[in-house]
Formats: C-alpha cells, sequence, structure tokens
C-alpha cells in the first residue's frame, strides 16, 4: 500500500502522509493542506476528522470491539473493578495488588470536602439540576487547590498524581451532596471503612437517623456501571475535555467543561432520556409499536438506539441488558419498563428502517434501568455517568497536557454569512 495519499485540486497533485494506528486505522495528515493549497477540510460533526494520537482506547464501531489500553471491555467488566480499571485508564497498566491499595488509600482520603463548599451547595435553588451543580462545584474545587489549578502546564503536570486521585474521589462526594442539595436534605460525610461505590450509596441514601446498608449486588451492579463507563475514546464530552485542556486550562476546569458536554440527550443525557420514553410509551400502554412507527416518520427518535462509531451492537449494551436482568433477579424484583425496551429492541432489530440505518442499543439503552433498579433518581442518572467517565477525561487531559506539540485545538470554519458590505449614507 501506497504511504501517501494523493490529492488532485485544480489540476494540481499534492501528496500528503498517510499515518496507521496499533489496529490498522488509516488517517490522511492534512495538516498542510491550507498552506499548500488554500483549501481545508469540512467534515461536519467531525465524523471522519481525528483530532489526535491516542493510546488510550481502541473502538471498532463496526465490529462492535471496544476494547481499553489493548483489554476488551467484556474481560475487565468480568475481572476487574471501576478503581482497577480507572487506573488502567489513566497509567495504562492493571494495577499490581500493591499498586491498586495506594491508589484506593489514597482516594479514600480524598473523599470529604472542605466546609467553605456547603455553604455553595446550599446557596443553590432547591430543583437545581444536579449536572449544573457538578459541572460548577468541580471548576470550583479547583480553587480550593491553587497549586494543582495553576494553569501552568509544567506545574499542573507535577501535580497530576495527587488531582487525579482527588477528582475521581471527590466527584462521588459532590455528585451525592448535589442530589441531597436538590432534595433539600443534608449531606452525609463519608465513611473510611466503605469502599468508593459502596461509600457513594452511603452518601447518597443514609441519613443522620439512619445508616444506608448497601446491598452486595447492588454495590457490584454500580461498580460495573462506573466500569463500563470509564472512557470511550473521542466522544463529544472528551473532545471538549481535550478542546479546553487544549488552551493550557487546568484538569478541574477542563472536566468541568467535559460535564456540561455529556449533559445533552444526544450524549449522557440519553439515559435518563431512554427511562422517560419507555415510561411515557408505558403510560401510553403502547407496546411499542406505536412508538416505533413514530421514530421510523421522524416524529420521535428511539433514544439509547444508535451511535457515530458504533454499527453494530453496542458491547457495553449487551453486558448491561444482562445485569439488569441479574440484579432484578437478585432483588426479588420486575421492572415492567425491560419488558418494554425488550420489546422495542427486538422491533427495531427486525426493522429494515433501524437495520438500514444500522442502528442498534447503545450503553444508555440498559444503563438507565440498571440505575432505576439500584435505586438511583432518575436526574441523578448522568451525573452517575460523569462519575464513571471521570477516570476517561483524567486520561486524554494528561495526554493533550503531555502531547509533544502543545498546539490549541482551533478548527477553521467556512464562512457562510453576507459578502463585505458597506453602511449606506443615512
Ligand atoms: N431513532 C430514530 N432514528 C435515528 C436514531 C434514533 N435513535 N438515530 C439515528 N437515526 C436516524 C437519523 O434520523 C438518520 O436518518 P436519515 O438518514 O433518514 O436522515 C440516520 O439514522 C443517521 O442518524 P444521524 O443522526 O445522522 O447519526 P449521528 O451519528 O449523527 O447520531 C446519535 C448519533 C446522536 C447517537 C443518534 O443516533 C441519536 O440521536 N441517538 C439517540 C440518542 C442517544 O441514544 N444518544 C446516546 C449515544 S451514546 C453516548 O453518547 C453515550
Amino acid at each position: 500500500m501506497s504511504d501517501k495519499a494523493i490529492i488532485t485540486l485544480e489540476g494540481r497533485q499534492y501528496e500528503y502522509p498517510i499515518i496507521v494506528g496499533s489496529e490498522g486505522e488509516k488517517a490522511i495528515v492534512t495538516q498542510k493542506l491550507r498552506s499548500d493549497t488554500g483549501y481545508i477540510t469540512y467534515d461536519d460533526g467531525y465524523g471522519n476528522t481525528g483530532s489526535c494520537l491516542s493510546d488510550i482506547t481502541f473502538i471498532d464501531g463496526e465490529e462492535g470491539i471496544l476494547r481499553h489500553r489493548g483489554y476488551p471491555i467484556e474481560q475487565l467488566a468480568k475481572h476487574s473493578s471501576f478503581i482497577s480499571v480507572a487506573y488502567l485508564i489513566i497509567y495504562g497498566e492493571l494495577p499490581t495488588a500493591a499498586q491498586r491499595e495506594v491508589f484506593r488509600e489514597r482516594i479514600r482520603k480524598e473523599a470529604s470536602l472542605h466546609t467553605g463548599m456547603n455553604s455553595m451547595f446550599n446557596s443553590y435553588p432547591t430543583r437545581s439540576h444536579p449536572m449544573a451543580i457538578l459541572s460548577s462545584m468541580l471548576n470550583s474545587l479547583g480553587c480550593y487547590y491553587p497549586h494543582m489549578a495553576s494553569n501552568n502546564r509544567e506545574q499542573d503536570i507535577e501535580h497530576f498524581d495527587e488531582a487525579a486521585t482527588l477528582l475521581i474521589s471527590k466527584v462521588r462526594t459532590i455528585a451525592a451532596m448535589s442530589y441531597r442539595a436538590e432534595q433539600g436534605l443534608p449531606f452525609v460525610w463519608p465513611r473510611k471503612d466503605l469502599r468508593y461505590t459502596a461509600n457513594f450509596l452511603h452518601m447518597m441514601f443514609s441519613e443522620p437517623y439512619d445508616t444506608y446498608e448497601p446491598d452486595e449486588d447492588i454495590v457490584e451492579a454500580l461498580d460495573l456501571f462506573l466500569l463500563l463507563h470509564a472512557d470511550h475514546e473521542q466522544n463529544c464530552s472528551t473532545s471538549t475535555v481535550r478542546m479546553v485542556a487544549s488552551s493550557g486550562a487546568n484538569m478541574f476546569a477542563s472536566v468541568s467543561a467535559g460535564v456540561c458536554g455529556l449533559w445533552g440527550p444526544l450524549h449522557g443525557g440519553a439515559n435518563a432520556a431512554v427511562v422517560k420514553m419507555l415510561m411515557e410509551i408505558d403510560r401510553d400502554k403502547d407496546d411499542g409499536t406505536r412508538f416505533i412507527k413514530a421514530a421510523k416518520e421522524g416524529k420521535a427518535r428511539l433514544m439509547g438506539f444508535g451511535h457515530r462509531v458504533y454499527k453494530n451492537y453496542d458491547p457495553r449494551a449487551k453486558i448491561l441488558g444482562r445485569a439488569v436482568e441479574r440484579v432484578l433477579v437478585n432483588l426479588g424484583r420486575k421492572d415492567p419498563l425491560l419488558d418494554i425496551a425488550r420489546r422495542l429492541e427486538q422491533e427495531a432489530l427486525n426493522d429494515d428502517y433501524f437495520v438500514s440505518r444500522k442502528l442498534y442499543p447503545n450503553v444508555d439503552f440498559y444503563s438507565g434501568l440498571l440505575l432505576r433498579a439500584i435505586g438511583i433518581p432518575l436526574d441523578m442518572f448522568t451525573v452517575m455517568f460523569a462519575i464513571g467517565r471521570m477516570p476517561g477525561w483524567i486520561a486524554n487531559w494528561r495526554e493533550e497536557a503531555m502531547a509533544p506539540k502543545q498546539k490549541i485545538n482551533r478548527p477553521r470554519q467556512i464562512y457562510t454569512g453576507p459578502a463585505k458590505r458597506d453602511i449606506e449614507d443615512v
């Protein structure tokens, strides 16, 4: 195969290098295109644009493959934990038992928040969306650690390990407090004896007069949920983190922006949108047929279906679909929404509209049902996604911050407004 791409423009040929990733993905390097030719590439929505080189996550959307640092997601889900996968994503290798203990201990020690933050939580009106609180509080968190959030690249990198464990730990405390602030409930402090996921459930659901003792099945299911969300290469929120980081901004500011990118219903907000959709279908006493028809006519969108990269079943959706069933059986419960979801899935997978467009269940199709089974309130679904995605954002911030190029990310545009005109004399 030629290692050059030849582009012909206005009768002249230009040669551009080709690069090949470790799994064989190919790209044309067009950095000099504009200076050579005056042309730029136009790729609305960035479906064909590689914005970085990355060692973290590999996805083959056609085959439904997801690997972190080379390890298939199915193996990680079966044999690992959220904390070990967070370590893998950030540092490149699964931790040894000793490394895991040190990492856990550092996370454990960072669980509480400066009391100054309490008054900030209390100043939000009740019913504020916890995603809005989470984003602002993550950025504010940097104000309490100015030496880690200096916007001096060398200094921020020097404090990277500290800032990474601090963010992984405190995002969970902030998330729980955002919920309690939204509900007007008193804050519950973390416990030293509980591990990461159980501690989160304690901070969410314990009361000063009544300690919540999390069920092992629930802790395991939530840990799996977090693990499956830990990274997903250059999605909307992670690209946002890298975009912000490329300006030299610190990690707190960058992940706070990532939370905002995640919030929308076409991205992380889809987990709540799926459950709302299933509730509406249930309320309308539809067996799913009417909804599928409306989706095909463009009058509705089948939330949790379709993906920019996957043109096959999202491997995380398969694992989550099985996990919801397992949790419900273990808890001795049934969820009519799961039956509706299964029916919608069957209808869609046998319908030419969805088949021809390669629309399959994505991670959000079953994740909301899992959170619902665990007892997480609907408004917190996307916040849970953000807790899970924190290691991925951190690892991508680091790659961006340590990239040899140190170049700001700054796309161009094709201007389509009015051509030059002059103000008329009045
Ligand atoms: N329901 C019905 N039709 C759909 C759906 C859907 N969920 N998704 C895509 N389509 C249709 C589009 O209408 C379009 O049809 P057309 O070719 O006749 O115009 C075609 O499939 C291609 O869709 P696009 O919107 O161009 O695909 P894109 O890659 O831009 O969007 C996205 C991907 C945003 C995920 C889309 O599939 C969607 O909106 N899905 C529902 C929301 C969702 O589940 N988001 C979570 C994604 S996973 C994540 O971010 C964590």
